[in-house]
């Protein structure tokens, strides 16, 4: 049987630190994250705490509360107690979203795991992912009414981008402009406030907690953009999700809106299959492989560069040091990751 009070994961840090005491603290103040995670997302009816462990134990990078810790260094309260419950704010309304993302793609694997959906059913993985967001909403009101306005706010970029993603650009709107938006969305608003989250909680000056939110912003859309890449580029399961998923279910990516846009004569079979139901194996497979090889590939990944050149440059605001530094190299690991 599982220990229900003990975290499972307790994950290296996702990216790499140069300064050694940096490195330290952040990690120790991660086990200090996951382990009160497990105690947020306990329920007095253990099939609730099972299906909510479900996901979190399975892995994850623990990107958004390793930025709050990070972004909380820049201030003079790195070490408080709201930092902490900050960095679980935004985790577990990640995997709220994740719950529920992965009902609506259909989605097998996710983290590496079944999903939610795929080990018990639709209905366990969104009241899941309902507990887990309302779980987050409370421990965000022993933040304040500030911090709440801001988790209503997340939520409601989450909502309306993962919407739009839904919809085709309305008339006159660029693709690639909407596309962008639906990214803003639903990956950069959470981003942007575990940025923000840190940088408050953590003490930083008003002009600091400006352009850490900014910086999460660009990062969190670059990060979305390559997670987008490496679903067409991945050739096994390696990111913990099935590759190939959002060109299965018709989810328009960058790669794919970049290559649509080309003129190139040799291009008209793929514009040809891009415009089809690739729900079938062999179009599929046939779509994925003249993907992976066209030039809108490494436009993309140059498209991503340049988000995370724009937030890097955002982190003039904050002194030279390790903390600057550990900055721009996640703002690196994002646009650059393999997995
Ligand atoms: C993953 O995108 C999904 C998101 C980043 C956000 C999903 C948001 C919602 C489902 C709104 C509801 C939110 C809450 C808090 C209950 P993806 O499908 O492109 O990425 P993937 O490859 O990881 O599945
Ligand atoms: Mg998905």
């Amino acid at each position: 049987m599982t220990d229900q009070n003990a975290p499972a994961h307790a994950p290296a840090l996702a990216l790499p630190i140069v300064d050694d005491e940096l490195a330290d603290r952040l990690r120790a103040r991660m086990s200090e994250v996951e382990q009160a995670l497990t105690g947020h997302i306990r329920s007095e009816a253990g099939f609730v705490t099972t299906a909510a462990r479900h996901l979190m134990d399975a892995g994850g990078k623990r990107f958004r509360p390793l930025l709050v810790l990070l972004a909380a260094e820049a201030g003079t309260k790195a070490s408080s107690d709201d930092v902490i419950t900050a960095a679980c704010v935004v985790e577990l309304t990640h995997l709220a979203s994740l719950y529920h993302d992965d009902v609506m793609d259909e989605a097998a694997l996710r983290r590496g795991a079944d999903s939610a959906n795929a080990r018990w059913d639709n209905h366990i993985a969104i009241l899941t992912g309902d507990f887990l967001f309302s779980k987050s909403s409370e421990l965000t009101a022993e933040l304040g009414a500030d911090a709440v306005r801001v988790q209503a706010r997340t939520f409601t970029e989450l909502v309306e981008g993962q919407i739009l993603e839904s919809i085709e650009p309305p008339v006159g709107v660029d693709p690639i402009d909407h596309h962008l938006r639906v990214v803003a969305g639903k990956t950069g608003s959470l981003i942007a406030t575990s940025a923000l989250y840190g940088a408050r909680f953590g003490g930083a000056t008003q002009e600091v907690e400006d352009a850490l939110a900014a910086y999460g912003d660009l990062v969190g859309t670059a990060f979305q953009l390559s997670d987008d890449i490496l679903d067409i580029a991945s050739e096994s399961d390696e990111s913990g999700k099935t590759p190939g998923t959002d060109l299965r279910e018709g989810v328009p990516t960058l790669p794919v809106l970049l290559a649509q846009r080309s003129t190139d004569p040799g291009d008209v079979r793929l514009i040809e299959l891009l415009s089809l139901d690739l729900s079938e194996d062999a179009p599929h497979a046939e779509a994925l492989g003249l993907l992976r090889a066209h030039p809108a590939m490494d436009e993309a990944r140059a498209f991503v560069m340049e988000r995370a050149n724009q937030a890097k440059a955002l982190l003039t605001a904050l002194p030279d040091g390790p903390v600057r530094d550990a900055l721009e190299a996640f703002a690196d690991v994002v646009a650059t990751r393999s997995s």
